[in-house]
């Protein structure tokens, strides 16, 4: 069995199929593009239980990423995260088999050091030597850390208002910083002027290189992996660009195409907040793709997209696994953030106190059973929002 089964990328709106080791942006159409494996070559030559032997980090489920060489693997060990259980809060939103994914124990403290040590590696893979990016922060920093690893520049833009932390992380590696007073999509226009100008720069936005969700849907393989190769009944993620959701949803399917698991996969909840909801707006009217979210403003930095690219696909995974999307208030989930480390010790990130919250809500309105087994993704460290915990005056 090679190291990885990558087969080519395909394309979920028009199903136009294109070459792997090109490097390659968004298809013709504009929709991402998502990677495809040889699923068969897998099953025949690996199995569940070669998996269980490997190192624990991400790199253990290497046929099903996309890095073909194993020499151009760009790590820090990533991946693996507990599986937590939450019983004291469980107990008290009424869900006893509450699980929390922890990402705060990676690399760059959230997870998005899955979608760059895999987006990392495999640009590095097809010769790219810099990489440039808007974000709302941690992205950012993950990208610009596993960059600097990888012996590559980084052009880095976000928002004044993305934490602090981020843009110490980015200088820190020697990336190129710029700070744009407005949302993520000035920084992606900031981005795209700059490129127009610069040469061999590869355009690394959230969903317009591929590989970004294959690193983030570890996750999904990990959680199934850590259950006994089985899933639970619904997994709630915060959602901004929907990446993780997305992924998740890919990687339960493959492991169902796999043998590795059996369906149904678990009902998939994408998280907003209140003040940036364009998924919530959609799922509530039953359509497919979202409406620009205006003035969008939360705590949970994170989560402020107001036009998701992959929008659609997000949808899908919620309509199709039977789930839901909701939002909550900033009072709400600060409150949750402050209860979850009163009750559990866990300090989570306000993006992953939302999705807490949620599950209150989704108990509350019994969209959630009482018997039901629930993980929740905490996608980052609260220590990377320290302001959010007011000091006493
Ligand atoms: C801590 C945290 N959680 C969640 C998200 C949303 O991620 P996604 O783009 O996968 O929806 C982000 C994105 O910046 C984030 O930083
Ligand atoms: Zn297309």
């Amino acid at each position: 069995m090679r190291f990885s089964a990558l087969s080519h990328l395909s394309c979920p709106r028009c199903q136009r199929q294109l070459d792997a080791d090109q490097v390659t942006n968004v298809c013709d159409c504009g929709s991402p593009l998502l990677v495809e494996y040889d699923l068969p070559a897998i099953r025949a030559g690996a199995d569940r239980d070669d998996v269980g032997r490997r190192a624990p980090s991400l790199w253990r489920y290497h046929e099903l990423l996309p890095v073909r060489s194993p020499e151009q693997v760009v790590s820090f060990g990533e991946g693996m995260t507990p599986l937590v259980p939450m019983p004291a809060f469980g107990r008290e939103v009424g869900v006893p088999r509450l699980l929390m994914k922890d990402e705060g124990l990676i690399p760059t403290g959230t997870f998005k050091a899955r979608g760059a040590a895999v987006g990392v590696s495999r640009a590095r893979e097809l010769g790219v030597k810099k990489i440039a990016m808007p974000t709302n922060g941690n992205a950012g920093s993950a990208w610009a850390t596993y960059a600097a690893r990888a012996g590559m520049r980084s052009f880095i833009a976000m928002p004044l208002s993305a934490p602090e932390i981020c843009r110490r992380e980015c200088l820190v590696v020697g990336a190129e910083l710029a700070l744009v007073d407005g949302l993520i999509g000035d920084a992606g226009a900031l981005v795209r002027a700059t490129l127009a100008e610069r040469e061999g720069y590869l355009d690394v936005s959230t969903l317009r290189e591929p590989y970004r969700i294959e690193g983030k849907k570890t996750m999904g393989l990990e959680i199934a992996e850590q259950l006994g190769w089985r899933t639970p009944d619904v997994i709630l993620y915060p959602t901004g660009g929907g990446v993780g959701l997305i992924g998740i949803w890919k990687a339960l399917r493959e492991l169902v195409e796999l043998g590795w698991i059996e369906g149904p996969l678990p009902r998939l909840v994408a998280v907003q907040a209140q003040g940036c909801a364009p998924i919530v707006a959609a799922y509530e009217s039953g359509a497919t793709e979202s409406e620009p979210w205006p003035d969008a403003h939360t705590v949970a930095f994170g989560i402020t997209v107001p036009k998701a690219l992959g929008d659609f696909l997000i949808l899908q995974a919620v309509y199709d696994t039977g789930g839901c999307s909701v939002a909550v208030s900033d009072a709400d989930l600060l409150a949750e953030q402050r209860r979850v480390a009163e009750l559990e010790g866990a300090f989570v990130c306000p993006e992953g106190a939302a999705a807490f919250a949620a599950v209150r809500q989704l108990r509350g309105s019994g969209w959630i059973g009482a018997d039901e087994e629930v993980v929740v993704l905490n996608t980052g460290t609260g220590l990377k929002y320290p302001s959010t915990v007011p000091l006493p005056t």
